[in-house]
């Protein structure tokens, strides 16, 4: 994936500044910022679902929101986007129809269900009503129907709020598996700074800019601090500082 001068308008505001990244495939790629530094905005960018976009962005080779890209990314919204009335299989079986309706005919769809329950983890869970699930097996649900039609792009917003250490743990683990199995691109968004050692890069974002582009070992050795959360403070210190002297300059 690779942005030049991505911007993004909102009502009055620009929420995204002339982004320009690159995401390797076969990596996890952490987008990190604090609350409304344009994380969504910029993820709905990538899938294609944001109004308003300019700039360059290609997706798995092809501009962001091209029809043929439709089975190719997977995408799990911040807020969990399943039905309460329908089981955990049938909220599968009924995306997966969605998705790829000539598939009907062949059973894979039904492989296709199943792998995607048993991937985060609630085969037992199968046959329950999504609305009697907790909060985060319903973001589990959410994200199988990401994992139906073994998508190359995996595209995460905060997947793993509200979730317990161990399950975060769990989740975390089936990110690397993904990407060291099936070489899938993952981009994970989160507000946590200590995901940010599980991945392979990180987006650090602040204010519709992109702070930092890199691994989380050259993030810290560059800015000489011991976590990511420190470097990303200090390169915000940084950024503050730059733009005081610009102020001054004028
Ligand atoms: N419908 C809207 N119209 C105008 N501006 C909006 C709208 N929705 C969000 N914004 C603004 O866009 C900016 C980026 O929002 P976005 O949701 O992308 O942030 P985020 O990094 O995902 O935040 P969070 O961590 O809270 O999910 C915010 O400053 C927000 O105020
Ligand atoms: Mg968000």
């Amino acid at each position: 994936m690779h942005a030049a001068g991505l911007t993004v308008v909102r009502g009055p505001r620009t929420v995204l500044r002339g982004l320009g990244f690159t995401v390797p495939r076969g990596q996890i790629t952490g987008l990190l910022g604090p609350s409304g530094c344009g994380k969504s905005t910029l993820m709905r960018a990538i899938v294609g679902t944001q109004a308003k976009v300019s700039g360059t962005l290609d997706v798995l080779g092809r501009p962001a929101g091209h029809p043929t890209l439709r089975t190719r990314v997977g995408y799990v919204t911040q807020s969990p986007s399943v039905y309460d009335d329908l089981t955990v299989r049938q909220n599968l079986d009924y995306f997966a129809a969605i998705l790829d309706p000539g598939r009907a005919a062949a059973g894979r769809r039904r492989d296709d269900v199943t792998r995607a329950i048993a991937d985060v983890d609630l085969t037992s869970h199968t046959d329950a009503l999504a609305g009697n699930l907790s909060g985060g097996q319903r973001g589990r649900v959410s994200l199988a129907v990401a994992l139906l039609g073994t998508p190359e792009l995996l595209v995460l917003d905060e997947p793993t709020v509200g979730l317990d250490p161990v399950l975060r743990r769990d989740l975390w683990n089936l990110f690397h598996h993904l990407a060291a199995t099936r070489g899938a691109t993952l981009l994970v968004s989160s507000h946590v700074m200590d995901e940010a050692e599980r991945c392979h890069r990180l987006l650090l974002m602040r204010e519709g800019e992109i702070l930092a582009d890199d691994t989380p070992d050259a993030l810290r050795t560059r800015t000489g601090a011991d976590t990511v959360e420190a470097a990303f403070l200090h390169l915000v210190d940084e950024a503050v500082a730059a733009g005081r002297t610009k102020e001054s300059a004028r």
